[in-house]
Formats: C-alpha cells, structure tokens, sequence
C-alpha cells in the first residue's frame, strides 16, 4: 500500500513533466509553421466580403485583411473572450501545415445588421458559427446546408424571418442549433429528424406552426429540446418522452396535445410527499380550523427582528430549480420554479453586504431571494379576512447609472401577482426607488377567503437578460410581512404535534413515486399514497394529483420523465387526457393572461416582437451550455415551464 501511494505521485509527475515538455515541443514546432502557413485565398476574401457587408472589423488580436490567421486566431487566445470579438479560430495544419483554414466564426452580440450571405458558403472548413444578440434579419438561406462541417449553428436574438430550410437537415455533425428568439415561421422540416448528432435544439420564440415532425424521435442525441413559444399544433410525439438522453424539454406556450405514455413501473419506492400536501389549492394543513393570522418572512436569510418588533422568519433553505419549502409550523411556505439555463453557478439568494438607504433597517436587504421564473410564497392556515401585504424590495445586485458603464444599464423587471390577480406588471425595483440600493415596499390589500394566501413574483421575459453576469433576470425580494385588517381570534400558535424542521422538496416529487402509485392505483387505493399524517384532504384533488403522476410512468426508473414534462403537464402545456382531470396542484390550468405582454425590452438588438402569452416561464437561453446535471440521481432539479 505504502508503496504504491508513494510511488503513484512521483510516476504521475514523471508522465506529467514529459508531457508538458512535448507540449511545448509541439506548440512551438506548431506556431513556428503556422506562423508560415497562409490562409486560404478564398475565405480571405469571402471574410472581408462577410465582415464589409456585416460593417465589422476585425479586433486588433487578429488580421483581417493581410493574414486572417494570425495573432489571437491561431494562438491560445479564449476564443470567446469578450476582448477578441469578433473572434475567428484556424486550422493551419493542411497540406502540411502549410494551408489555414478558418474553423470558427464568432460575431456576438455587437447590434450587426445585414443578412446571411451567400460568400459565407466559402468558409467551407467551418464547424463553428456563432452571431446571436444582433439585429441580423433576412432568411435562413438554403445554402447555409451547404456549410456541412458545422457542428454548432447559434443565431439566437436576431430578427432573422421566413421558413427554415428544409437543407439544414444537411448538417449532419451539428450538436448544437440555436435559433430561438427570432422572427421564423412556418413548419418545422421533417429533414431536422437527419441531425443524428444534435444534443441542443432551441427554436423557441418564433412563430413556427405545424406539428413536431415524428423524425424527430431520431435525434436520439438530443439533451435539450425548446420549442416553447411557437405556434405548434398537434400531437406531442410519444416518442419524445422515452427519449433516453432526454434532459430538458421545453413546450410550453404552443397548442401542442398529447397524452403521454401509460406504461406501468415494475420498481416501487418509498412515497416522500411530506409538505405537499400544504401546497395545493384546498390543501388541508391548518385549515380547520384555521391557525395563524399573520406572517413574516426573511427571503433568502436568517431570522431578524426589526427594531419595530416584527420578527421575520428565516427563509434559508437550499433550494433548486423547482423545489417548496414548507416551514415546520406549516405557516408558510415557498416555490420555486425556474432554471437558470446559462448561469454557470446558479444561485437563488443574493448576498451582499451593501448598505442600503430608505430604511431603518438595512440589514434586511443583506440577503434577498431570486428566482429566474416563479417565487411563490404561500401562507397557510391563515384567518379569513382582510391583510395587508407589505413586499420590502432593493435592487442589490446591479450598479449605479451614475457608474456610467455597461453594467449600469442592467434592468430587472417581473410581475406580481397576489391569490393569482396580477397587482404589478413591469415592477422594476430601482426606476420605482429612484435608484439602485434603496429600499422600497409595496403594499397591497387583499382578502383572504379560503384560510390561503399566494404571493406569487414572475419573470415574463423582460429586462436584461445577462448583465451583470450571463443568465442573470428574474425576481428578487428581501422580505415580506402579512398582517390583518381585523382583531384575530386564532392563537397563532402551532399545532404541537409538528416535527421541527422545515421540510423541503422537489416540486415534481409526484414523479418519483410513481412505481408505487401505479401498484396502488390498479388496486383502486390510490389515496394510500397521501402522506398518512394528513387527516383531512380533498379526495378529489388528490386523486388528480396522483392521476397526473400516473401520466408520466415509464417502463423504468431511468426512464422516468425527468422535471421538465411533469412540470409542463401540471402547467397546461400539454393537454392531459384520460386518467385525469385537471389538477389544481402548485398552478392553475384555467389561468390565461391575455393582456401579459411578452416584447423585451431588453438588453440589445431583438426583434420587436410584441407578444401575448400565457405567462407560462419563459427561458431564453443565449449561448451558454446548461450546467451540467448528475440524471442518475433522481433530483429532478431541471427545466421548467411554470403556469401562471
Ligand atoms: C517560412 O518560410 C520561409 C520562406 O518561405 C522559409 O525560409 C522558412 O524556412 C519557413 N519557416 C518555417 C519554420 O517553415
Ligand atoms: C497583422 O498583419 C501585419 C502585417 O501582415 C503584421 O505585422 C501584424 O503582426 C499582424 N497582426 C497580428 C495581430 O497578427
Ligand atoms: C495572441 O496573439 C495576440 C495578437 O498578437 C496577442 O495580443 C496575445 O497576447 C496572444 N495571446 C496568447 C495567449 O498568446
Ligand atoms: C493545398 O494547397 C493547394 C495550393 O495552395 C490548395 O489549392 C488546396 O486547396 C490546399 N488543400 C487544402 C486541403 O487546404
Ligand atoms: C450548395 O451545394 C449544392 C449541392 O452540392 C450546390 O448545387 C450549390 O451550388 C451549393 N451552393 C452554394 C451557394 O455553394
Ligand atoms: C416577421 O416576419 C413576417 C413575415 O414572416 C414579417 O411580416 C414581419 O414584419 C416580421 N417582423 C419583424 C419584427 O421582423
Ligand atoms: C429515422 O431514421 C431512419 C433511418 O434514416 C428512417 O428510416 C426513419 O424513417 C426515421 N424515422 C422517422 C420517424 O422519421
Ligand atoms: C397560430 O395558429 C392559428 C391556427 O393556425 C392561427 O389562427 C393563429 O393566427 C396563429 N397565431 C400566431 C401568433 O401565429
Ligand atoms: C403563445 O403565445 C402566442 C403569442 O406569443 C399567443 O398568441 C398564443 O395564444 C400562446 N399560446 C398558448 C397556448 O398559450
Ligand atoms: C389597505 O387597508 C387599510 C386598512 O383598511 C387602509 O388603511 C389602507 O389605506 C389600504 N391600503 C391600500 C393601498 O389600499
Ligand atoms: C402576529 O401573530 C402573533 C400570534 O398571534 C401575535 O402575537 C403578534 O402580535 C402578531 N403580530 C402582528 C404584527 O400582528
Ligand atoms: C452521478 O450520480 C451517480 C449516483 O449517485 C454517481 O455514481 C455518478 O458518479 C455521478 N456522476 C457524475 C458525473 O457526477
């Protein structure tokens, strides 16, 4: 043992320093000869054509006009690094090192106008081409099938319109097609089944129509499919959801239909529902009679009493991208439901220790709770009648106008909407506290009816969406305190028999005990399957609940569906046919916002769309690789499409 553990450090050194030397044996012998080698005539001009019609220079890294493939294309150079943009990457080892050849084109972001032109054919040995977040417009041409080196295609933000090609399914080494987010209609062509290689699909946000073509069952690579925000009709191929390597899918805002496969389980596992109950609408926690009449909570921090007395309750639990917490007493609680598709390190608590101004008490503010979809707080047990709702907002996390810079000009906006009516639409925390870093409270009065309250913030797509930092939006508050209107007549005090922690889950939890609903369910005892603590519960709420997790069983625990088609059927995306009848879990089927304007107003250079929608979450993604995730375990912290 000894031994080896001594020997096993020194060995790897050995092979480590040999490697290092030839390394740099071979990137000198290869930089002395690319250093000689010359681009290929033809993409040199085809380049200067490309970049005079684009209005685009290249950056001081690299040579445009003399030798394209020089300086920061050739050398270790991040090639999306944000000095070297636009960016180009070569291979300079053909016909003996003696030829380059341009591999990679990057135009990102830079608010270019112009269209695709047919010179960019030319650029053969291309495997890479990347110019979303401009204002590009014009077709998809035919001819971009032509590029067959391509392995990622992203052209996502622009105002690029018309059909897609059916030639794009020509490219037969793409991993990765972005074309979300601009102005494409039409079908989708059956040919886009032939890119056997594609991991990532993005096409939301156009206006594409027709049905999801049944050759798309053949992209057995896909990880990642958003097709949100079209117009497509028809049948949901069943196929999709026994997609093996299946992550993400995104089909929320379409008028898609679908029943999803009824197989049964074969395993049965351990039913973890502790908490969700609480969660639905009639839910039963505290209810008769109703315990509680106000609330305070902390978002995103530790318990504080103000100065005032209130004391506002820790809300610091680790949450994911679609979890509940239900705190111990069942006085309160929290969803999340939104995924940070391009933030390299998610968080969904801001922490700073800013001090912020128009408030006694800016320890508050400190910490504060975001989401880049749904927040939802909940109180539960609640006295009917009237409350006032005081929500403490401060923009914490972007920099001052007066900074002048890029990331001043950083803008979050969300709606609110309490016991499901929208209150605020458009809430942009520093244009209504005059400023960054000032503190800011809303107050809204609203009645409680049904022992049950739901303040509910949401991300419609507005705002900048990668300021500071890429994948930043979303919803943010510090704090928020209930009160009533009324004297109380209830105690205010738990029911002793609760256990102490607060309970935390994964929203999508109905999926994973689905082998044991099944069991039950074919033996007409599906209400077994409640937690067995809750005494008093709507039987056919729960049966619904159950109905939609019976929905989603595959023939085996991997092949379960993962978060993103569970949350996209509970939300109403997908019309659920025969074993159940709509559910009112966590969110609201019959819920249509028809004045919610979905134009974004964002950040650059997008296409002027005006849309409405229902405001079902809707995750732009950019660029940027989702961060990866670990499917064996079944945390399920995915995707999501969020209703309301
Ligand atoms: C580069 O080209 C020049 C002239 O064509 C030649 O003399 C020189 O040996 C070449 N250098 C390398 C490293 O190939
Ligand atoms: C650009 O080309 C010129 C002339 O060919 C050369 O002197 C210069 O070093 C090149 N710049 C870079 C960044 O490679
Ligand atoms: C690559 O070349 C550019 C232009 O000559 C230079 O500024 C840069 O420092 C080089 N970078 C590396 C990593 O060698
Ligand atoms: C090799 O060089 C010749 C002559 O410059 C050129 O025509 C040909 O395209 C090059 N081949 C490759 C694979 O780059
Ligand atoms: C694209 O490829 C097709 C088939 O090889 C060819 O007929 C056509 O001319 C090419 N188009 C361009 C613009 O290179
Ligand atoms: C979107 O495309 C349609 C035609 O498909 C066109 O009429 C419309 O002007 C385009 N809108 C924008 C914002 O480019
Ligand atoms: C999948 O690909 C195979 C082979 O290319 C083809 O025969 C089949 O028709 C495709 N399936 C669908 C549903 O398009
Ligand atoms: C969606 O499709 C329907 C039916 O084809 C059509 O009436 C409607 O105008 C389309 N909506 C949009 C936004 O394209
Ligand atoms: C999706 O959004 C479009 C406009 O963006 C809207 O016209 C349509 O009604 C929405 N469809 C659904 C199913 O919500
Ligand atoms: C809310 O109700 C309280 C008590 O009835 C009243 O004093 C207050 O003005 C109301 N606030 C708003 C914003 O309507
Ligand atoms: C909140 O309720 C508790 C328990 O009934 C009570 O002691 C406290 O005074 C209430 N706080 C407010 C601000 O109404
Ligand atoms: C994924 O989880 C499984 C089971 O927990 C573990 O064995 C495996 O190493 C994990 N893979 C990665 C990439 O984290």
């Amino acid at each position: 043992m000894g031994w080896s553990v001594k020997l096993l450090p020194s060995s790897v050194f050995a092979i480590y320093s040999c490697c290092l030397h030839l390394f740099i044996l071979l990137s000198m012998f290869h930089l002395s000869n690319a250093q000689n080698a010359t681009t290929d005539p033809s993409e040199v001009s085809a380049l200067n054509s490309l970049f005079e019609q684009w209005d685009t220079k290249a950056v001081g890294l690299w040579n445009l006009s003399g030798e394209p493939c020089s300086g920061s294309a050739i050398n270790d150079t991040n090639f999306e690094d944000t000095a070297n943009n636009p960016s180009i990457k070569c291979d300079c080892t053909y016909n003996n090192s003696a030829t380059c050849h341009i591999t990679q084109l990057r135009v990102y972001a830079l608010d270019k106008k112009g269209e695709i032109p047919e010179v960019i054919t030319a650029l053969k040995y291309l495997t890479l081409l990347k110019i979303d977040q401009n204002y590009f417009t014009g077709p998809l041409p035919a001819f971009i099938g032509n590029l067959t080196a391509l392995q990622s295609l992203s052209i996502a933000h622009n105002a690029f319109s018309g059909t897609i090609p059916k030639e794009l399914g020509n490219l037969k080494e793409l991993t990765l097609l972005s074309i979300g987010i601009n102005n494409f209609s039409g079908t989708l062509p059956p040919e886009l089944g032939q890119l056997v290689n594609l991991e990532e699909l993005r096409f939301q946000g156009n206006s594409f129509e027709g049905p999801i073509p049944s050759s798309f069952s053949n992209l057995t690579s896909l990880t990642s499919l958003d097709l949100s925000f079209n117009n497509l009709t028809g049948q949901v191929p069943t196929a999709l959801f026994t997609m093996r390597s299946l992550q993400y899918l995104f089909l929320g805002n379409n008028s898609l239909i679908g029943t999803l496969p009824n197989q049964k389980s074969s395993t049965l596992q351990t039913i973890v529902l502790p908490g969700l109950n609480c969660l639905q609408r009639n839910f039963p926690c505290n209810r008769n009679p109703p315990r509680y009449a106000n609330f305070s909570i902390k978002c995103g921090g530790p318990m504080m009493t103000t100065a005032d007395g209130t004391v506002y309750e820790a809300e610091n639990s680790s949450i994911s991208a679609a979890s509940f917490t239900v705190t111990s007493t069942e006085k309160w609680a929290l969803s999340n439901t939104g995924l940070y598709a391009e933030r390299k390190n998610p968080s969904y608590v801001e922490n700073n220790l800013k001090q912020v101004t128009g408030t006694n008490t800016p320890e508050l503010y400190q910490t504060s709770r975001i989401s880049p979809g749904s927040l939802r707080y909940y109180g539960l047990g609640l006295q009917n009648g009237p409350y006032t709702i005081n929500l403490l907002f401060a923009e914490t996390r972007f920099l001052a106008r007066s900074s002048q810079t890029w990331k001043s000009l950083a803008r979050r906006v969300f709606d609110i909407y309490i016991q499901g009516n929208r209150q605020l639409k458009d809430f942009d925390i520093s244009m209504e506290a005059g400023g960054v870093d000032r503190a800011i409270t809303k107050t809204f009065n609203v009645t409680v009816s049904e022992n049950h309250l739901e303040i509910h913030l949401f991300w419609a797509g507005k705002g900048t969406c990668c300021n500071p930092v890429q994948g930043y939006y979303g919803p943010i508050i510090s704090a928020l305190n209930v009160v009533p209107d009324f004297t109380p007549n209830v105690s205010g005090i738990p029911s002793s028999t609760r256990k102490e922690k607060s309970r935390t889950g994964v929203i999508v939890g109905v999926s994973i005990f689905v082998g044991v609903a099944w069991k039950l369910h074919e033996s007409g005892r599906s209400l077994e399957l409640m937690d067995p603590s809750v005494t008093e519960f709507d039987e056919n709420e729960a049966l619904r609940v159950v109905g939609v997790a019976l929905l989603c069983t595959q023939g085996s625990p991997a092949m379960r569906p993962t978060m993103s088609r569970v949350v996209a059927m509970l939300t109403g995306d997908i019309e659920v046919s025969a074993v159940t009848s709509k559910p009112s879990y966590l969110t609201d089927w019959d819920f249509k916002d028809i004045t919610g304007n979905f134009s974004k107003a964002s950040t650059s250079s997008e296409a002027s769309k005006s849309k409405n929608h229902n405001p079902i979450d809707l995750i732009p993604r950019g660029d940027q690789m989702h961060s990866p995730l670990n499917m064996t375990e079944p945390r399920l912290s995915d995707l999501i499409g969020d209703g309301r």
